[in-house]
């Protein structure tokens, strides 16, 4: 019996988060005001107002005359995007602007690792750096608020925590190395329908302890450079000239001390934006051109204000090297250093729903396997607008297992249906009806085939899930169900050859209701980035134990999760016999035919769900899921105990201390990520059942076991007082949760907030 070694891990210190910050954060940037006060005063108003808007597509003006670079953008949160021509939304077509590819937000997330977004940021960094870029458009940050958005994989995760830890690697690992982030959307930006026009409706305690704090995190402990501000509007004000989201929050409140840019296209005013904050109109000057030279001169707003943009813009500038034209693109933006960056982030990315004993795939006596499904060739870098990626290379998952067992299995491979084509411009019902019958040829062509592919097969590998054009920047998909027919056809594989192991390549929830149980394996491996099929070949045969943890929750049913279940969204969709009940009901009351009205207005986004977002609704509501937030298997087994806490009773300023002791009960190595959830057990306040509060990844070797300490600032459980406007505490008895996902809490201890 190997004797178990008892290592201590590094203390996992969790910052703080909920605290009221007596000081305010001191940005870095400040120190260049001195330098800057002697620009303003060589500059004109018209110099001064050519930095305030868009040079080219992505690119706002310096100054020549003083030698002030100009500041250079790039497009999106997991590579750096093509280059661009000066005035258009296409690619100029270069060789040497092929970027990696990255594993997008929801993978990223899915490692639980700020160490790997600092690294991810790092690599970021020094492929924007080589491409002469000064900001890069990310990371894109908003809270997973429905499965169904656009956007979801391009975010981190549904719960403000985890989202923070990784906004906090990502940004330091960029701006470590050189170059500015961007936050972004800020804020509420949380769905891709209407999103140009869309009115969210929110609390202030939803908005500060769900939706914020991902940013707040950036700012106040990665000193973020750089945010941008989204199309929608927040509680009826466009976030572009959206004074208490820029000025009083980010600014005053978070010691943001840096440029705030506008999305593209979503500048609305003059005077409204250049006073809220806002510092640089993109891709335009409608507003920030002319018409603010003559706000100025009409004396509609001071030429203080257009200082002070001016001086947030100089911070940022000086902060980060200029690059000249010529010393960029000497070579290849994609490099073997951030390439392996990228398999690190996949290969801890890969999420193992479901194994019942077929994985890792065992080669002995050379089997056959029938690789099934057109995303186990889909390239996943291009597509979903700015987040496309023109990328070097991309292992798919077939190349992968080709690269990896290829001389020890037989792969067949059948595509098995056709994938979603983004298509653009309407088309008639005559070529819509031809359309579809040419479909269902095609389809039962690529079904046939594939079923002769798996009755010959020993197991079959299906590649599901959706791709960029079915997950994508401007539209949230109707429903979460398999595309292209998936379902269907992984019915008619199960009744050839029952051994399947499913890999889901998406970047959100899929409804699983049927692939699960014809499944003897289930995966989830992402839009998982230049080297993605070596890593899922990788986890498929053991060479890595899969480590990869939900990020959101898979509810059993779309119609589950909270922002469905409370008719909140779709918006628009005018539900008659709910909105004519409620509004028969209602002809004395107005409050909820006024929420009725709401509901039904598809500019309005009610987020009366509050903060019981992702897995604070399922769990406060009881409501059964599919995979639980943060869930996710190994190889091996572990175990839990010896919860040890270095108090009973804790004050407002101390920190809770809690040790545990992991042991790894399985064969393999693998890693284990720890959570604490804290539940309120009396309470003043309302709280959701449980919330993330700490987590560690820790990798254990078979047989060895670890004593891992997390802490928890108890300033990390106040709440926003809505009376106050201000954090508050709710001095209470606490439990602590600790487990391997938000539904297996493994031990627990009662604590005293005094
Ligand atoms: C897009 C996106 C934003 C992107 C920008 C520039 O509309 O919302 O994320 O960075 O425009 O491409």
């Amino acid at each position: 019996m190997r004797i178990a070694k008892i290592f201590l891990m590094a203390l996992i210190v969790s910052p703080l988060m909920g605290s009221t910050a007596d000081k305010v954060h001191q940005s870095k940037l400040l120190q260049y005001d001195k330098q800057i006060d002697g620009i303003i005063s060589q500059m004109t108003l018209e110099e001064k107002v050519e930095m305030l808007h868009a040079k080219f597509m992505f690119v706002s003006a310096g100054n020549e005359r003083l030698g002030i670079a100009d500041v250079k953008y790039a497009d999106g949160p997991f590579g750096i995007r093509e280059e661009m021509q000066p005035k258009g939304w296409a690619g100029l077509g270069w060789e040497t602007d092929k970027a990696t590819f990255f594993p997008t937000g929801s993978a990223l997330a899915a490692t639980w690792s700020p160490e790997l977004a600092y690294q991810y940021g790092t690599g970021m960094a020094r492929e924007a750096r080589l491409r002469g870029k000064d900001m890069i458009l990310g990371p894109a940050i908003n809270i997973q608020r429905i499965p169904t958005g656009g956007r979801t994989y391009e975010y981190l995760s549904e719960d403000p925590f985890l989202s923070s830890r990784l906004a906090v690697g990502y940004t330091n690992g960029v701006q470590e190395n050189g170059a500015a982030v961007c936050l972004k959307h800020f804020a509420l930006n949380n769905q891709e329908n209407n999103r140009g026009t869309v009115n969210a409706i929110i609390g202030e305690r939803a908005m500060r302890e769900i939706y914020f704090p991902p940013f707040r995190a950036a700012v106040e402990e990665a000193d973020a450079f750089g945010a941008m501000s989204a199309y929608n509007k927040v509680n009826g004000f466009w976030c572009a000239e959206n004074e208490i989201l820029l000025n009083k929050i980010l600014r005053q409140e978070w010691g943001f001390a840096g440029m705030v840019i506008s999305d593209w296209g979503g500048t609305h005013s003059t005077v409204g934006s250049v006073k809220a904050g806002l510092n640089v109109e993109m891709p335009s000057k409608q507003y920030l051109g002319q018409a603010l030279i003559d706000s100025v001169k009409a004396g509609k707003v001071s030429e203080e204000i257009v200082n002070l943009r001016v001086r947030e813009i100089l911070r940022v500038r000086l902060a980060i090297k200029a690059i000249p034209e010529k010393e960029a693109n000497k070579e290849m933006t994609s490099q073997p250093a951030q390439q392996k960056i990228a398999y690190d982030v996949a290969s801890k990315s890969i999420v193992l729903l479901k194994n019942e004993g077929v994985l890792p795939l065992q080669l002995k006596n050379k089997p056959i396997i029938a690789v099934i499904g057109a995303n186990a060739t889909q390239i996943m870098a291009s597509g979903g607008m700015g987040a496309g990626v023109k990328t070097l290379y991309e292992v798919t998952p077939l190349e992968g297992l080709k690269n990896r067992i290829g001389d020890k299995a037989e792969i067949i491979f059948a595509k098995g249906y056709e994938p979603v084509k983004f298509s653009w411009g309407r088309k008639t019902p005559e070529q819509l009806e031809k359309e579809k019958q040419e479909k269902e040829l095609v389809a039962n062509e690529l079904i046939k085939e594939a079923l002769e592919m798996a009755a010959k097969a020993n197991v079959v590998l299906f590649i599901g899930g959706d791709n960029r054009s079915v997950e994508t920047e401007g539209s949230d998909r109707k429903d979460i169900f398999l595309p292209s027919g998936q379902d269907e056809l992984i019915r008619k594989i199960a009744a050839v050859n029952p051994n399947i192991v499913t890999v889901l390549t998406s970047g959100a929830p899929n409804d699983l209701n049927v692939v699960k149980p014809l499944s003897k394996a289930l995966l989830i491996s992402w839009f998982n980035g230049t080297e993605g099929g070596n890593a899922l070949a990788d986890v498929l045969i053991g060479n890595i134990s899969p480590s990869g943890r939900l990020p959101f929750t898979i509810p059993v049913k779309l119609e589950d999760s909270p922002a469905y279940a409370l008719g909140n969204y779709p918006q628009g969709i005018k539900k008659a016999d709910v909105f004519a009940k409620l509004v028969a009901e209602t002809e004395t009351v107005d409050k909820p035919k006024d929420e009725a009205s709401k509901s039904n207005d598809p500019n309005t986004a009610n987020y009366s769900e509050e903060s019981l977002v992702g897995y604070r609704w399922f769990d406060t509501k009881n409501v059964k899921v599919m995979y639980p937030f943060g869930y996710g298997l190994t190889y091996s087994t572990f175990e839990y105990s010896g919860l040890k806490t270095n108090k009973e009773k804790y004050g407002k300023d101390d920190v809770i201390s809690i040790s545990i002791v992991l042991k790894n009960t399985g064969k393999v190595a693998a890693d284990e990520v720890a959570q604490v959830y804290v539940h309120r057990i009396n309470p003043s306040e309302e709280w959701p059942q449980k919330e993330l509060k700490a987590f560690s990844r820790i990798p254990i070797n078979p047989g060895e076991s670890k004593t891992v300490i997390l802490e928890i600032p108890v300033k990390n459980l106040q709440y926003w007082n809505g009376k106050k406007h201000a954090w508050d505490d709710d001095l209470c008895k606490i439990e602590v949760e600790v487990g391997a996902s938000a539904g297996d809490i493994k031990l627990k201890k009662e604590l005293t907030l005094k």
